[in-house]
């Protein structure tokens, strides 16, 4: 384990052990990764094909099951005990942190009846947002309840649960791209996902060619639930639609812009703005299958200008970067080195991630440490940089 890690995790078995009085030998540890997806932005709810990676940023939950079924769990990034028995789960609350507790144990209880709970210390690995880390959190607390019923779930079948968390029980009608590459990733591999059928192909970096990946975290972190997320996501379900009805085939509520056959995606035939949200999917669709095979062939080159393009995408079709990561976007791209950038998620809030020259490590930090704070002042002390690492997913570590 890498020691950084290694130091976290016993932090937060101290502190377990303080809460609990258990021995530290009995206390079990999930580390459940942030993630970046480079291209295939705003596609996954449109059953589109994205791409990511896992980071060597985790969250780690440390634990003890509690077999009289209550769960008590403190944060290092949250103030506060969330408590609350299995047996009477209350429904989400705006804005607390404790929601996604609630919501893996109630869909492990809808599914298996789970009955043990656990006592828990959550540590967060750095202050940014935008990587996922609610879906980081989702995973983590099905993996510790799962261990702690002496469940075992397969991967594919966790990233069903944790999307009942975010659409059922938190309200936001996202897709499954975050806990996917939360759950899916391998180390120095790309992971494409396909969102129909959840085919995934894993593609290692060709030729071991030396790359920075740098997250820079805008300063300004946001919960999706209250932004444009579900309007946008109801667009596209609108677009897919209008798409299916002109071509003469059925749509209903569940149609998605994936069911539109490409050669009935007339987009210039629909109305704005639902014309341009189709057009973002059609457009990432492809970049996401130009992308997928540049990886292969080791032409990063390739692979950064598409996340150029899909950033520009996002902004000009999608419309969902915020001033920051509109900023973030344009400096990035145009420091020499960079081979592309885009922000990561849903851009409502976050961080943007760039892909880029190790060589050109000092250049990009100095540009963007000397004209982000001027451009944004109100983010100058909370805006960072971190020069991150793939690796692989979730896991119960012990
Ligand atoms: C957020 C959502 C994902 C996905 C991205 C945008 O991270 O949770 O499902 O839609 O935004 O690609």
């Amino acid at each position: 384990m890498d020691p950084r890690e290694a130091r976290r995790v016993e932090a937060l078995t101290q502190r377990l052990c303080a809460m609990t009085r258990c021995a530290p030998n009995l206390v079990h540890v999930v580390r459940s990764p942030l993630r970046i997806c480079p291209l295939g932005a705003h596609v996954d709810h449109q059953l589109g094909r994205v791409t990511g990676f896992a980071l060597d940023q985790a969250l780690l939950l440390a634990y003890v099951p509690d077999p009289g079924g209550r769960v008590r769990l403190a944060s290092d990034d949250f103030p506060g005990e969330v408590s609350f028995d299995l047996e009477a789960i209350e429904p989400a609350q705006p804005g607390d942190w404790g929601n996604y507790p609630r919501g893996a144990a109630q869909v492990l209880r809808e599914t298996f009846g789970i009955t043990r709970g656990l006592t828990g210390v959550l540590g967060g690995p750095m202050p940014i947002g935008g990587l996922s880390s609610s879906a980081a959190v989702d995973v983590a607390y099905l993996l510790a309840l799962q261990q702690a019923n002496g469940l075992s779930v397969e991967p594919a079948d966790n990233v069903r649960l944790a999307q009942r968390i975010e659409n059922d029980y938190i309200g936001l009608h996202n897709g499954v791209l975050d806990q996917s590459m939360i759950l899916l990733s391998r180390r120095g591999a790309l992971t494409c996902l396909d969102c129909l059928d959840g085919g995934v192909t894993h593609i290692p970096n060709p030729m071991g060619r030396r790359f920075d990946l740098l997250v820079v975290f805008s300063g300004i972190s946001r919960s999706l639930v209250g932004t444009d997320y579900n309007r946008r996501v109801a667009e596209c379900g609108e677009a897919a639609r209008l798409l299916l009805a002109r071509a003469g085939l059925p749509a209903d509520d569940a149609s998605r812009l994936r069911h539109v056959p490409r050669e009935a995606a007339e987009v210039d035939a629909l109305p704005e703005p639902l014309a341009r949200r189709a057009r973002h999917f059609f457009g990432e669709m492809d970049r996401v299958e130009a992308g997928a095979q540049a990886w292969a062939a080791g032409d990063l080159e390739s692979f950064g200008r598409l996340m150029r393009e899909s950033g520009e995408s996002s902004i000009a079709n999608y419309e969902c970067g915020s001033p920051h990561l509109v900023t973030l976007h344009a400096t990035l791209n145009a420091i020499p080195g960079v081979w592309g950038a885009r922000f990561c998620g849903a851009g409502f809030g976050g961080s943007a991630v760039a892909l880029a020259h190790p060589d050109a490590r000092e250049r990009i930090v100095a540009v963007v440490n000397r004209t982000y704070p001027k451009e944004h002042p109100d983010v100058k002390s909370s805006f960072s940089l971190h020069f991150v690492a793939t690796t692989d997913a979730a896991e119960v570590l012990r």
